[in-house]
């Protein structure tokens, strides 16, 4: 039998996997390539257990399992036993005896899967766990910024915002600094996280001159859900001073492109006058190529188990 292998953290990942994963997500973006995958899971079993809302992840690893043959199966907290007071490890032992071959975990606590991944004889997926990692994001972010910038040495990389609980900019910094993008955080110091220093980023503070001479702005939710007292003054001031809006943008190196993960607060991290310009904001082509990397990296997890 095949080790067992689970995608908890980009770290998990060697360069050359990660540009295995994404050659072959870009393969998947052509119909005809899907379609020589499409019975290639048959007979797989994939549980999405979703402990925190979302709606670009889940639709996406189920349209990814599906679209590879496997039955999918959508579990979400407000609907499960954990309702009733049974315990995380109990609820994934409980499925455990059901012998999936998948489990795709999100929790709002940081480290759930790996927990899970030491109790069940499955591979697990982290589909984002706290404010730690979030690893398809980041492989899915690298393949958008890959197709449109066609390289990433050299790259200058701008992740803005709530740096601090984002699990998004921690998976995409450990990612692109693996291949070779050059990386600053421009954020308030309240919401940079304490580790920074081991990160190997740049930390810039202000805005205006921490767009200078970038190519990719990564624009991050304000992450309220995971905010105890205030971080920040009020969202109108947060948008003055740390938003995105067209007048920050031309900062920017000319062709600088905007991403954001999704669900994007108009107003607040970023204008809809840059979120909506199509020829600037990669954040709906983001979200296409989220279903091929996905594709990529379920079929490579149990494709021969
Ligand atoms: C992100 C997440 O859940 O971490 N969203 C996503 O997966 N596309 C970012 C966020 O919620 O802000």
């Amino acid at each position: 039998m095949m080790p067992k292998r689970n995608l908890l953290s980009i770290n998990d990942l060697s360069i050359k996997e990660i540009n295995r994963i994404l050659m072959k997500a870009n393969k998947l973006l052509q119909k005809k390539n899907i379609k020589a995958l499409s019975k290639s899971l048959s007979g797989k079993n994939i549980i999405n257990l979703f402990f925190e809302d979302s709606t670009r992840t889940l639709t996406s690893f189920e349209l990814a399992g599906k679209q590879l043959g496997a039955s999918v199966i959508n579990m979400s907290v407000a609907t499960s036993s954990i309702k009733k007071g049974e315990s995380l490890i109990d609820t994934a032992m409980t499925l455990n005896a059901m012998s999936p071959d998948l489990l795709i975990l999100r929790h709002n606590m940081s480290g759930v899967p790996y927990l899970l991944s030491e109790k069940v004889n499955c591979a697990v997926i982290n589909a984002g766990d706290g404010s730690n990692e979030h690893p398809t994001q980041a492989l899915l972010d690298a393949l958008t910024i890959k197709r449109s910038k066609r390289k990433f040495s050299g790259l200058e990389v701008a992740i803005i915002g709530d740096v601090l609980h984002s699990r998004v900019a921690r998976s995409n910094i450990y990612l692109l600094n693996k291949l070779g993008a050059s990386i600053r955080v421009i954020c308030p110091p309240t919401l940079l996280p304490p580790d920074i220093e081991g990160l190997k980023v740049r930390v810039c503070k202000n805005m205006e001159k921490g767009l200078k001479g970038v190519d990719i702005i990564m624009v991050l939710r304000i992450q309220k859900e995971r905010m105890e007292g205030s971080y920040v003054p009020s969202e109108r001031e947060f948008f003055k001073f740390w938003g995105l809006d067209r007048k920050k943008l031309n900062l920017a190196n000319k062709n600088a492109l905007v991403m954001h993960p999704g669900p994007i607060n108009r107003g607040v991290e970023i204008d809809s006058d840059v979120a909506d310009d199509i020829g600037r904001s990669l954040i709906l082509e983001q979200v296409k190529l989220g279903v091929a990397i996905r594709m990529a990296v379920i079929n490579d997890l149990i494709k021969h188990k």
